[in-house]
């Protein structure tokens, strides 16, 4: 059973914390939906101050909604759009400030106003992207992101 914990270190403590938890989970389970499933639970259980936490998996050249924790969301983004498709197309993070400056991008959640996204690479193609969304301006900052990437390296272990 999963235990809920405090995440009551430092930052950089908590983050080291949930990647073992990571890890801890996805390993010994091969079904890619179980796994990416418990790591949006994951997160959404230790972030505070989001609002969708989840993934989009590549199908045929679009990005096609995936697990994912929070309100429905956009079914398929065509790469290229969105922070999500601008990820795909630039295949690097992108950790967007004030999602109503960021040209074009896809609100799935009106509350939505800063937002992080990962590309996951497979056999140095994009396999999908974690997304995460906060109601909050400036959510993520560099340390965000340093883990958020770790957290992926993790998750292209196992797929
Ligand atoms: N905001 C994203 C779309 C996905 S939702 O945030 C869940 C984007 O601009 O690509």
């Amino acid at each position: 059973m999963f235990q809920s914990i405090t995440y009551n270190g430092t930052k950089e403590q908590n983050y080291s914390l949930v990647l073992k938890q990571l890890k801890a989970l996805i390993d010994g389970e091969p079904n890619v939906i179980a796994n990416l499933s418990n790591a949006s639970a994951l997160l959404n259980e230790f972030l505070d101050d989001v609002n969708w936490v989840g993934f989009y998996m590549m199908e045929d050249g679009e990005l096609v909604l995936g697990p994912f924790q929070g309100l429905p969301a956009c079914l398929r983004i065509t790469p290229g759009k969105g922070v999500c498709g601008t990820a795909v197309s630039e295949q690097k993070t992108q950790r967007v400030e004030d999602v109503n400056a960021f040209p074009g991008h896809i609100a799935c959640d009106a509350a939505s106003q800063s937002e992080i996204v990962v590309p996951i690479m497979k056999d140095d193609k994009v396999f999908g992207v974690l997304d995460i969304d906060s109601p909050s301006t400036d959510r993520f900052d560099e340390t965000d992101e340093k883990y958020l990437n770790e957290f992926v390296s993790i998750l292209e272990q196992y797929i």
